[in-house]
């Protein structure tokens, strides 16, 4: 079976650019969108709506991905899955990533694009168009955050870390204990954010701003990108069971800098 080290070289950067390019075309469509009126409806239930602009942006992210490489496959959270070439590239999509807060008028959500091969993320790229931060990381290439070179915190003592996590939409029915992992670590007196868009909470834990982020159930979409940044930053990323992640599954996600990623799993112990 092909593995990533049989991408020619050449082929990396240009991923890298186009997802970049992607990412900055829909920013500025999210950009103008922003504050203004649009429609919404909702999916699964009365917490997870979706706007207008998550399928428009999704759209124009796919077809300008496309124009480039129109033998690339995808996977995009309102479209589903596209393409029939095996043995190719798999472009996982989230095209706002914190719908809620977009659809509030929060200036914390993001477009998240990765390219993947194989159960391997080539390029991951994060783009918060309101605050123009652009996150890039590149498989052995490193993360990046608008070309300044990122490396995760060095804090290694849990009570003095900041930490992150967020909810799934059905955090009401206690999934894995999630409610009672959120006690825990409250209980321990540290700063805990919830920004609601997970892209950015692994984003700010490649950038050393959050120590660890965890959250109980993330789609592909959710983590694709995020999870080469943690990975390029100097970070750990695993489920709860400190097993690598597939990245075409739904799973629970610890994302740390490393350094306290024990720590943190001793508090996502499921009972
Ligand atoms: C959601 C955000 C949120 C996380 C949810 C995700 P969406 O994605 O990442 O922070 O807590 O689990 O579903 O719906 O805004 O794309
Ligand atoms: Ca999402
Ligand atoms: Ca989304």
């Amino acid at each position: 079976m092909p593995t990533s080290s049989d991408i020619p070289s050449f082929l990396l950067p240009r991923l890298t650019n186009v997802a970049i390019l992607a990412a900055q075309q829909a920013g500025e469509i999210l950009k103008k969108a922003f504050n203004s009126p649009y429609q919404i409806t909702f999916k699964e239930g009365k917490h997870n709506l979706v706007t207008q602009y998550d399928a428009e942006v999704e759209n124009l992210i796919i077809t300008f991905i496309k124009k480039q490489f129109p033998e690339h496959n995808f996977l995009a959270e309102e479209s589903g899955e596209h393409g029939n070439f095996p043995d190719n590239i798999l472009w996982i999509i989230d095209p706002i990533d914190g719908t809620v807060n977009f659809a509030h008028n929060i200036p914390l959500f993001s477009i998240s694009i990765a390219a993947t091969f194989q159960g391997e993320v080539l390029s991951g790229v994060i783009y918060n168009p309101i605050t123009s931060e652009l996150f890039v990381a590149e498989k052995n290439n490193g993360a990046y955050l608008n070309g300044a070179p990122l490396s995760v915190s060095k804090t290694n003592i849990l009570a003095e870390a900041i930490l992150a996590t967020g909810f799934p939409y059905f955090v009401h029915e206690n999934p894995l204990n999630c409610i009672d992992h959120f006690v825990s670590f409250t209980k321990l007196g540290v700063p805990i954010r919830r920004l609601g868009s997970a892209a950015l909470d692994m984003a700010y834990v490649a950038a050393g701003r959050f120590d660890a982020f965890w959250e109980v159930s993330l789609k592909p979409w959710d983590f694709a990108a995020g999870l080469l940044l943690i990975e390029e930053a100097g970070g750990l990323i695993t489920n709860y069971a400190k097993e690598p992640l597939i990245i075409t599954k739904s799973s629970p996600i610890l994302a740390s800098n490393k350094a306290l990623h024990d720590q943190m799993l001793q508090h996502l112990k499921v009972s």
